[in-house]
């Protein structure tokens, strides 16, 4: 069983769900957040509930936080056995009506600062000649969808990144996996820049609508998406030696994967049209 598991992203959302989850099934959790707010209210449920859980503040994207929240742990703990890259965040909307300053955004958390944690992980992990390194991705980090393209960028480079480090860190032992989530309830889109216009004035607001109407249709009648499937996933990947590269999770995620499976993307796309309802994608006005 690993021990020391150092999970980011822990006020809210799937990183709570996880941090909680495994340190009730008795493993040392070392959980980041970023406001003191939220460390105290995730030390003062975690106190509650007897776990032998740590609460940090680590902020990925400034390297002096992560070398302090290190350095904080190496005290604490000694090291990690494991680590899961869940911090993230989220830019919806039209490509247009983006900025650049939204992308470098998007791509500063998910790509560089789950690159930094990750690299700064690696020779102790390396030389120990065990690990598990987790990175949280998502289904959109295999099939993009619209008006997430800042998103589905960063994970489509997750994707790559961590794919790359498995090749190489194989041959030391140190496992790599991608945990691949449909969509789960959480502070994502509140916490996130979701870039609207005023629909009188957006000439995506007709696809828009069709395409979120169409979303709850991936999804089997009555699932109730729990993050503590992720939660799970997150385990049973900890509690294995050679874990698979890539584990989807969510009825949705492998709604999409079925839909890709052994078709060309023409074929794909017909699906996702006709799934999704989106009635206006050949015949914008
Ligand atoms: N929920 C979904 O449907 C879904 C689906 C697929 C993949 N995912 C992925 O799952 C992961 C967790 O997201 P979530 O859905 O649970 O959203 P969430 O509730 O918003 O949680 C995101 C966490 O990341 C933290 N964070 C953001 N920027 C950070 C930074 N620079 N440094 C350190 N921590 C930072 C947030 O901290 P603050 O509270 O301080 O902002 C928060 O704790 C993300 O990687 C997301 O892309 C989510």
């Amino acid at each position: 069983m690993t021990a020391r598991v150092l999970i980011t992203g822990c006020s809210s959302g799937l990183g709570r769900a996880t941090a909680l989850h495994l340190a009730a099934s008795e493993r040392r959790v070392i959980a980041t957040v970023r406001s003191p707010l939220a460390q105290h209210a995730l030390r003062d449920e975690a106190r509650a509930a007897d776990l032998d859980l740590h609460v940090i503040r680590m902020d990925i994207c400034d390297a002096a936080s992560v070398v302090r929240g290190l350095d904080e742990i190496g005290r604490l703990t000694g090291g990690i056995d494991a680590l899961v890259n869940n911090a993230g965040v989220e830019v919806t909307g039209p490509m247009e009506h983006t900025t650049e300053e939204n992308l470098f955004w998007q791509l500063e958390t998910n790509v560089v600062g789950t690159y930094r944690l990750t690299r700064a992980i690696l020779p102790a992990m390396r030389q120990a000649r065990s690990g598990h390194l987790v990175f949280v991705s998502s289904i959109v980090g295999r099939a993009a969808r619209p008006f997430l393209s800042a998103y589905c960028a960063s994970k489509y480079a997750v994707e790559g990144l961590a794919e790359s480090l498995y090749w190489e860190m194989r041959p030391f032992g140190v496992s790599v996996s991608l945990v691949e989530p449909g969509r789960y309830p959480s502070q994502l889109t509140r916490n996130g820049r979701n870039i609207r216009h005023a629909p009188e004035d957006c000439p995506y607001s007709q696809l828009h609508a069709e395409y979120h109407a169409g979303l709850a249709t991936w999804e089997p009648k009555g699932y109730q998406p729990d993050p503590h499937e992720v939660a799970l996933a997150i385990e049973q990947i900890l509690d294995t030696a050679d874990p698979p590269l890539r584990r989807p999770v969510g009825a949705d995620a492998l709604a999409t994967l079925e839909a890709q499976y052994g078709r060309t993307f023409e074929e794909y796309e017909d699906d996702v049209i006709r799934q999704l309802g989106l009635s206006s994608w050949r015949s914008q006005p």
